[in-house]
């Protein structure tokens, strides 16, 4: 299976969905084709991957069910009761939500600092519903669905790392055992004393989060 049909399998059927950063519009395509909402926005900052979408939308477009706007982020979206943004950094998305706002329903699959977006929604008070991640055989993502409202968690060391969900999940056991022979190959490097302290650090946090994961699947 690949990321995208992965991807899709975390959405929820609503009213308006909204695809932002769309590129292709594979999401948007999958929510619509499969009746999963009563209409559509897709989104992209650049027309060229924004026109990719509507040539794969354009009979949606026809019919009304789906409207396409070239913005950056959430600046000109409003009306979606559930927004993905996905196959951008979690810096970019967390760029996104201090411009614009923090959507009402959101899943967002950052391709970096998974963490970072995390604490930044828990610091502003949404509900993180989901936290897990997924393979698609080559690479890992993490998904993290939630609610603007409702928050008040609090998140342990490898939760915020990892995501809470992704700790009863045997897949992660996979990424953190190959996080672990990168981190042990940077050993091999001839790195300062410090960076080499630091570097044991991780590794023991990781293999305490692995027997974690082992323990709890
Ligand atoms: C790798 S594609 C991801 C496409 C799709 N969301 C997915 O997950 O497969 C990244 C897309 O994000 C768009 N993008 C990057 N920054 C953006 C922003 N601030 N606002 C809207 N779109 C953005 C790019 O133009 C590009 O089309």
């Amino acid at each position: 299976m690949d990321r995208i049909e992965r991807l899709c399998a975390f959405l929820d059927c609503c009213r308006v969905f909204a695809d932002v950063a769309c590129d292709h519009g594979y999401c948007a395509e999958y929510m619509l084709k499969n009746g999963l909402c009563e209409s559509a926005v897709i989104s992209d900052i650049s027309e060229k991957s924004l026109a990719k979408a509507e040539k794969l939308l354009s009979e949606f477009t026809a019919s009304g069910k789906c409207r396409a706007v070239c913005c950056d982020g959430l600046e000109n979206i409003d009306g979606a009761d559930e927004v993905l943004i996905a196959g951008i950094g979690g810096a970019e998305i967390i760029k996104i939500l201090q411009n614009a706002y923090i959507p009402e329903k959101f899943i967002f699959q950052p391709m970096k600092n998974a963490k970072a977006l995390r604490k930044y929604l828990l610091q502003s008070g949404c509900k993180i519903i989901c936290d897990d991640l997924f393979t698609d055989g080559k690479k890992y993502y993490f998904v993290i669905k939630g609610t603007r409202t409702g928050g008040g968690q609090s998140y342990l060391k490898a939760q915020l790392e990892y995501g809470k969900d992704s700790l009863f999940n045997p897949v992660l056991k996979s990424y953190i055992k190959e996080e672990l022979s990168k981190k042990r190959g940077y050993l091999m490097r001839g790195l300062s004393e410090s960076a080499q302290a630091e570097i044991q650090d991780e590794i023991r946090f990781m293999e305490e989060v692995l027997r974690e994961v082992d323990r709890n699947t």
